[in-house]
């Protein structure tokens, strides 16, 4: 579990050194900051721990992702696994303003908010996120929306003009008509959103949204068979990281690149696999949910791989479940990433993309 002295360090490690949102407190306090410089044990995330609240409690955000808004960062994910199906009762907010320290801001979307399923309650809610949608100025949420049984694999659809809430429901649908089943949704940096899923457990399919990101715009692209898709971009490529399907147990991490320069259209080239160190057969006992491209300080981006470890057959199986966040790092001298298995130090140690 995540200590105190660790989430201390990891504290005002991020807010003196890294953090946009202390910039200002970084001028103030780098006197301060000059005589507390980074011991070689400062840790930002132990893999396979689970953060708390400032009320105690655990993070329950699941198959989440990641969102900056009002100078804070938001994630948004399942609620705590339960029953002998595995579902979670919620959609779960957190704010951060240093990645450390976190505020509960609430269960942002309940079961019973869900309308249009053809089937009863109760629903499985997966792999939350969330995209901020500059036209209309909503924030737009998509999930996995299925039965427990995944007799429906749909996605969900609730949108809001403040990122916690409270989220108005919009719709619940099969995306271009087919089955729905992982997901992840993505902003270019040409403002285009994106839905990415798993097309009936064959093919990761990519669709562009239409301007107000409610709803899809047809199978522009075609990635290969994979869970837990997660995008992001570097310069001119564009990466898209995911895991085999083998349900609960972790698999071998798979990453593919293109460099089209939209998402529609693309081919997508299969790169290294960015976990071959030890334990990199189940990518460090994880399975990828998102990719946080995170601004340091000298304007570089380092990439942080943000996983689950689902504890199917641990004690309490995925009730137990953590995390895992490992740095992405630029593959040295050759292709694609590599996952740098490990305690996560201060994220300036791989700014550039070395090893520490
Ligand atoms: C995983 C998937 C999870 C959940 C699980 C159910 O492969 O990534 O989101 O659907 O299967 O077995």
């Amino acid at each position: 579990m995540w200590g105190e002295r660790e989430a201390t360090r990891a504290r005002w490690m991020v807010r003196c050194r890294w953090s946009p949102v202390f910039a200002a407190a970084l001028v103030l306090s780098c006197a301060w900051c000059a005589h507390a410089a980074p011991s070689p044990e400062d840790t930002l995330f132990i893999p396979g721990t689970v953060p708390y609240d400032t009320k105690g409690n655990k993070v329950e955000a699941h198959g989440g992702g990641m969102l900056q808004a009002n100078g804070l960062y938001y994630w948004v994910g399942e609620g705590a696994k339960y029953s002998a199906s595995i579902i979670s009762k919620s959609i779960n907010l957190y704010s951060s303003p240093d990645l450390a320290t976190w505020t509960f801001e609430g269960a942002i979307l309940t079961g019973d908010q869900i309308k249009g399923m053809p089937f009863p309650a109760p629903y499985r809610i997966e792999r939350p996120k969330i995209l901020w949608n500059a036209q209309t100025q909503h924030y737009v949420l998509f999930f996995h929306c299925d039965t427990p049984e995944f007799a429906y694999p749909a996605v969900g659809i609730a949108r809001s003009q403040n990122i916690t809430g409270p989220y108005t429901w919009v719709r619940v649908f099969k995306p271009d008509g087919e089955d729905s089943y992982d997901m992840t949704a993505y902003v270019d940096t040409d403002g285009t959103g994106y839905l990415i899923r798993s097309v009936g457990n064959v093919f990761l399919g990519i669709s562009a949204l239409t301007s107000d990101f409610l709803d899809t715009t047809g199978i522009c692209s075609w990635g290969p068979r994979g869970e837990g898709p997660a995008l992001f971009r570097a310069g001119d490529m564009s990466y898209m990281l995911m895991s085999g399907l083998t349900g609960w147990s972790p698999n071998p991490a798979a990453l593919v690149s293109t460099v089209a320069p939209r998402l529609c259209g693309a081919w997508w080239v299969r790169q290294p696999n960015p976990a071959t160190t030890e334990g990199g057969n189940t990518t460090f006992n994880s399975q990828s949910t998102a990719v946080l491209p995170l601004k340091l300080g000298d304007g570089s981006t380092l990439f942080i791989y943000m996983g689950d470890r689902w504890n199917f057959q641990g004690p309490g199986s995925t009730y137990n479940a953590s995390y895992v966040w490992l740095p992405l790092l630029p593959r040295s001298g050759g292709q694609g990433f590599q996952i740098l298995n490990g305690p996560f130090k201060d994220p300036n140690v791989y700014t550039d993309g070395r090893r520490p």
